[in-house]
């Protein structure tokens, strides 16, 4: 869940509604080093990721340092570190998909956003990331482009995504001018 959804007060920046729930997650949990797994759990679930803020939280909640933290969180796939774009893009690297060729539709998608996996587009637009066997090896190699699974993806097919992606938004642009000029 994005904060920026979540923010019930319009007049909240969108850090101040992190820290709101970083603090309401803390207040919550005993300042025991057992929970920081936990805490991570909850905080990324809250934000959809672990920013810096959040870790140096956590890391004074527990008295531990925010190296601590971060080596922690960045030993598990299950933690992100900067907020997931309005579509995510997931690109299996399972050992099917891998040997298939994920790596380079990985990279293509890379290339395309300029960003790594993990990262996310500073429009907030899109993000990408590696993840493990999606179940469905058959169709190797494998993305998921938010909820569609594109199956015996190939490089050439990353332009057209895309393209997808930006008629979608022409078209919602038209719908809300065509509604603007119609009320
Ligand atoms: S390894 Fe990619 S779907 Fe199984």
């Amino acid at each position: 869940m994005k904060m920026d959804r979540a923010r019930s007060d319009p007049w909240q920046t969108e850090e101040e509604a992190e820290s709101d729930a970083v603090s309401a997650v803390l207040a919550g949990r005993e300042k025991h080093r057992k929970n920081l797994i936990p805490i991570l759990q909850e905080i990324q679930h809250k934000l959809g990721y672990l920013s810096e803020a959040a870790m140096e939280a956590v890391a004074e909640h527990l008295s531990i340092s925010h190296s601590e933290v971060y080596g922690v969180a960045s030993f598990y796939n299950q933690f992100r570190f900067h907020p997931p774009g309005k579509h995510q893009i997931k690109v299996c690297l399972g050992t099917a998909c891998h040997v298939a060729g994920g790596g380079i539709i990985l990279e293509n998608f890379e290339r395309k956003l300029g960003v790594k996996a993990g990262e996310t587009t500073a429009d907030r637009e899109f993000s990408v990331e590696r993840v493990a066997c999606v179940g469905c090896c058959a169709l190797a190699p494998v993305a998921v482009v938010d909820e569609a699974v594109e199956a015996h993806i190939a490089p050439s097919r990353i332009e057209g995504i895309f393209l997808g992606f930006q008629r979608q938004k022409e078209q919602q642009e038209k719908e809300v001018r065509e509604g603007e000029l119609s009320s």
